[in-house]
């Protein structure tokens, strides 16, 4: 017998406690002022100094989730973490994080370290889920935990970056159900953003090629979603498309390019529908967009603009409050698609939720994807599952406002640090601690063996 309603229990989100104005970093750069904000649709980039590693990154956010939620080390059975911010080619962050475990004389918990740029997060909660449902399951709860130090060297990338950490309990009868067999995946081969260089915290990245990666992978999640779909709920296949969900979530490596992922959903919809069963009032133009071919159009303007304006109501509803986050951090890499869950989370009033089909797409370079979704309990009184996890999430606005503005100059210099001192030992960081939020974990020193201390704000 499978576990009951097998999903989301806990939600926990951590982002440095420092950022940087896109709008003077397009002043900073020499770009035209809107580059950043107007055509990226980022506002603030949140950026990690050089106390801030991927294990202080994890170690904050997982032991911000058990304190929060109460959660005691002898709960969890399963924990595993997604990340591509990788410090050691060996020892998994995950054997870091057993810090928070093993002095409660806990060592039976199962799960290591998972990568594939920003979908191993999304890979270390299936296995979290498949945990759950499978044999080995002995009643625990299973902990997801994804981070990274998003940068880039200077130039045309850097102003995606951000920095961020999520923290996931998974079990059953939760309020955010994954649905059963309802999960595509679509994985190739492909150099769009990569790190080579173990050298260097920077990737490699052909950021248009990326762009064509992530729309394909997107056209082939959805479609094959839809055929899953219809087979289930015995659908004609043209009868699957966005108006089954009330949200949409995706990977946002910057906003624009999600809008334009929305968009480009309305057009598969669109090419979906029977050529007699358009409406009239999409005109002789939109028509004649009908005979397209979907892998032709990954940067055709026309249709591009044309289903930006035919969707953008059922964007604003759908998909732009997931969007907080990532407008104001950036680019976390694995954490920022759940990052668009907190967010929904925090911007919906509680009864709107309720009962919701939320539908995911998960994307990482190189090239791993998949889409799924959700539902969301109908239960959303005071006192339940859900209304607990919106108030446990009640922080993250005003987190998000006490953030200290760093000068352009300032984050030029301190990514400069960084490249400078990655890898280097024995180390010891000079950023301030004054500055992090209560409860952040920050380097204090990495010795001439590279051991990595802690401590705690
Ligand atoms: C995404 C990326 C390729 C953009 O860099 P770029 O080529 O210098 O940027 P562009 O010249 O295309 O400009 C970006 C957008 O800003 C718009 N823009 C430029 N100047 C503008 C201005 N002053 N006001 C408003 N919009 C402006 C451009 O028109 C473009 O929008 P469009 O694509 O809708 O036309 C780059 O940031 C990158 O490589 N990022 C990392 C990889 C990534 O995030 N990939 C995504 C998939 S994983």
């Amino acid at each position: 017998m499978w576990p009951e309603d097998v999903g989301i229990l806990a939600l926990e989100v951590y982002f440095p406690a420092q950022y940087v104005e896109q709008s003077e970093l397009e002043a900073h750069d020499g770009v035209s002022a809107g580059k950043y904000t107007i055509g990226l649709g980022q506002s603030r980039m949140g950026f990690c100094n050089d106390r801030e590693d991927i294990n202080s990154l994890c170690l904050t956010v997982t032991h911000r989730l058990m304190e929060r939620y109460d959660v005691r080390p002898q709960q969890i059975g399963h924990l595993e973490v997604g990340t591509e911010t990788i410090l050691d080619k060996s020892k998994s962050v995950k054997s870091v994080l057993m810090q928070l475990f093993e002095p409660h004389g806990c060592t039976d918990i199962e799960g290591a370290d998972t990568t594939n740029a920003c979908y191993g997060g999304t890979a270390a909660l299936f296995n979290a889920v498949n945990w759950v449902e499978s044999s080995a399951w002995d009643g625990r709860s299973a902990l997801v935990v994804m981070a990274d130090n998003a940068v880039y060297a200077e130039g045309s990338a850097r102003p995606t970056g951000g920095a961020g950490a999520i923290a996931i309990l998974v079990g059953p009868d939760a309020p955010l159900v994954f649905d059963r067999g309802l999960r595509v995946s679509c994985m190739r081969h492909a150099y769009d953003f990569y790190k080579p260089n173990l050298r260097s915290e920077y990737p490699v990245v052909d950021g248009k090629l990326s762009i064509q990666c992530y729309l394909s992978s997107l056209d082939n999640c959805y479609q094959k979603y839809r055929e899953k779909r219809c087979l289930t709920e015995q659908k004609p296949s043209e009868d699957v498309n966005l108006a089954n969900f009330d949200v949409v979530l995706f990977h946002s490596p910057y906003c624009k390019l999600v809008q334009k992922s929305f968009a480009r959903l309305a057009f598969i919809d669109f090419l979906n529908t029977p050529r007699e069963r358009i409406p009239d009032s999409y005109g002789d133009t939109i028509r004649a967009f009908h005979a397209s071919k979907l892998e032709d159009t990954y940067f055709d303007r026309d249709i591009e603009k044309a289903f930006m304006a035919l969707s953008k109501c059922d964007f604003e509803r759908k998909t732009r409050p997931s969007l907080l986050i990532a407008n104001q951090v950036g680019n976390m890499y694995t954490p920022s698609v759940y990052s668009g869950l907190v967010s929904l989370l925090i911007s919906k009033p509680i009864d709107e939720l309720a009962g919701n089909k939320i539908a995911v797409f998960s994307y990482g370079s190189g090239l791993c994807s998949s889409m799924y979704s959700l539902t969301v309990t109908k239960n959303t009184q005071e006192g339940s599952d859900l209304a607990k996890i919106v108030s446990a999430l009640s922080y993250v606005k005003s987190q998000l406002e006490t953030r200290q503005r760093a000068s352009p100059a300032d984050y030029t210099r301190i990514l400069a640090l960084r490249e400078q001192n990655y890898h280097v030992v024995p180390f010891a960081p000079e950023s301030s601690t004054a500055n992090m939020f209560t409860g952040t974990y920050y380097l204090t020193q990495v010795d001439e063996m590279y051991r990595r201390t802690y401590a705690r704000v």
